[in-house]
């Protein structure tokens, strides 16, 4: 379980979970604070499966490409099970492109913030790393996801559900 937050606003319960998590909170009432902690892991525990559950929407548009799941299989995409604190371009058996390989020898393990940077622009998120490691001369070429998601619910969400099949709890 992540370690998170709940605030009571206005009518509602909102949580804030570390990093990409992280949701538009806003402390009202400050005496309702306290009420508010004591309910905090139930409305934590339903916040987190809606935002899963509305991933799971967002992710049929991965599924052209990945598959996820106990029994996932590498697809025109590498398997996306166990996403979560995997170094990049390691699913067995993928051949992936040199970029995004190239990133996860210099470092590049995915966590829900890098993810979150990466799905706007995948292939400039992975130059950007790699010259920031100090290695432009391999920032060359594209990746092979040729897909691009800018909506910052969506990927909230979409990175919920990749998180409900990664061991790192
Ligand atoms: C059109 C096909 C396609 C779609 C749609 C697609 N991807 Fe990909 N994705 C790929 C391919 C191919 C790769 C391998 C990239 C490479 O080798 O450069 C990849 C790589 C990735 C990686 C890096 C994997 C690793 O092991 O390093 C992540 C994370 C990822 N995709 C997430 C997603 C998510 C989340 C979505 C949906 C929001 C999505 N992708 C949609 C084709 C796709």
């Amino acid at each position: 379980m992540h370690n998170c937050q709940c605030v009571l606003t206005s009518l509602r319960f909102r949580c804030c979970f570390p990093g990409p998590k992280e949701i538009n909170v806003v402390a009202k009432p400050l005496k309702m604070f306290a009420i508010a902690a004591t309910v905090s892991a139930l409305s934590c525990g339903l916040a987190q499966a809606q935002d899963a559950a509305k991933g799971e929407m967002v992710f049929k548009q991965c599924m052209t490409c990945h598959r996820i799941g106990p029994d996932a299989k590498n697809a025109v995409g590498p398997v996306l099970t166990g996403i979560i604190g995997r170094q990049s371009g390691t699913a067995a058996g993928f051949a992936y492109s040199p970029i995004n390989k190239a990133a996860g020898e210099n470092g590049l393990v995915w966590s829900n913030e890098l993810i979150m940077q990466y799905l706007p622009d995948p292939n400039a998120f992975l130059k950007k790393f790699l010259t920031d490691k100090g290695k432009a001369d391999l920032a060359t070429g594209s990746t092979k996801m040729a897909f691009k998601l800018a909506d910052e619910q969506a990927r909230k969400d979409v990175i919920a559900y990749l998180d409900k099949f990664s061991e790192k709890k």
